[in-house]
């Protein structure tokens, strides 16, 4: 087994809150370990850059508490070219780095596997706002994420009573609709609208035309990020149709900010701490995960094809590697995805009034 000296940690792709609390988690675990940690600042564009900087105890004081992530992020179309690689490895021989913990999404992971592949043993640490990392039953940033959401969609429904208006609000979540389903539920709003499930548009207009009808005040419509220009549109129609003054809302980056919850805080500090544990066990090349309650670990492989799988993105070949059982494991862990999402949903219908 590979005797690790030092160990380096980065965050890549989009910033989560909790990012802080897992890089804390990792040096301080790292050092309790024996062994010494870098930071390496701007992902994978910093790592081919050499901005790696040495980290103890007084480095991570107090970050725990600090929203988006103190070791900056980058997207790096170079480092997915081979000369990228190149010189990300030739920073790790220089800086003596012996294995690295990259905390990020599916971009991310899949640079992990790249750089394990090429002698630099990675494990991965699902950070992303989007809930969207199919290997994991939760993601870093999520949590908070979710609690800033439903404190603006808060906002909104005061002034939409007030002013006895209707909302449709836009959340983030890229191609997944986890915010905006659990946003939805804990606000009350009177529909969700999501890119995983189809919609009955007529229907909803006529949910608030009736409730307009029974003297409801305001209404909140959640449409999530992957349904594109839609929610703008859905404003226009709802107001046409029900005369109900309407107004459409955008929250963007803003949810990807803000202290850390607890929920994010504890979850990450258990990941960062893990995956130094799995490091220094000789494992490379995983994910740390949370299934029913537990840090777990799994392959990035398996994570990055399940993923694709859930996604309906395999292409030819994605699923040789792995054996019938691992193919059917995969198979149930997309039900259970695609049941949770479904059940999610169908909550929103059945409480919507
Ligand atoms: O993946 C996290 C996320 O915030 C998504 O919700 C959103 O679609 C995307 O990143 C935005 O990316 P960028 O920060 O590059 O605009």
């Amino acid at each position: 087994m590979q005797k690790f000296r030092k160990i380096g940690v980065l965050t890549s792709g989009g910033d989560a809150p909790g990012m802080n609390a897992a890089i804390r988690a990792v040096t301080l675990a790292g050092e309790t370990s024996g062994v010494d940690v870098v930071a390496v600042y701007e992902g994978y564009q910093g790592l081919m850059e050499g901005k790696v900087v040495d980290f103890s105890t007084g480095s991570v004081n107090g970050i725990i508490r600090r929203g988006g992530t103190t070791l900056y992020s980058a997207r790096s179309p170079e480092f997915m070219l081979e000369s990228g690689m190149q010189k990300a490895i030739e920073t790790c021989r220089k800086f003596e780095i012996d294995g690295i913990v990259t905390i990020g999404g599916d971009g991310t992971f899949r640079g992990a596997t790249d750089l394990t592949r090429r002698g630099i043993p990675c494990i991965g640490i699902p950070g992303t706002i989007d809930n969207d990392v199919t290997a994991t039953d939760a993601t870093i940033g999520y949590d908070t994420a979710l609690n800033t959401t439903i404190g603006m969609i808060d906002c909104l429904r005061d002034t939409c009573e007030s002013h006895a208006r209707c909302n449709v609000v836009e959340v983030m979540g890229r191609h997944a609709g986890y915010i905006a389903l659990e946003s939805a539920i804990a606000t009350g709003a009177e529909a969700v609208i999501i890119s995983e499930i189809a919609h009955d548009e007529e229907a909803i207009i006529k949910r608030i035309a009736d409730l307009r009808a029974a003297g409801k005040r305001s209404f909140i419509i959640v449409v999530s990020e992957g349904m594109g220009a839609y929610g703008e549109e859905l404003t226009v129609k709802i107001e046409n149709a029900t005369g109900v003054e309407s107004r459409f809302a955008r929250f963007a980056h803003v949810v990807r900010g803000g202290v850390p919850t607890v929920a994010d805080r504890v979850m990450a500090s258990q990941m960062g701490a893990k995956a130094v544990e799995l490091l220094l066990e000789g494992k490379s090349n995983m994910v740390v995960c949370k299934r029913n309650g537990r840090i777990v670990s799994e392959d990035i492989a398996y994570a990055l094809t399940v993923d694709r799988m859930f996604k309906g993105k395999l292409k030819e070949g994605d699923l040789d590697p792995f054996t019938e059982d691992q193919i059917e494991s995969m198979k149930a862990l997309c039900e259970i995805r695609k049941q949770e999402i479904r059940d999610l949903y169908d909550l929103v219908e059945k409480t919507a009034r």
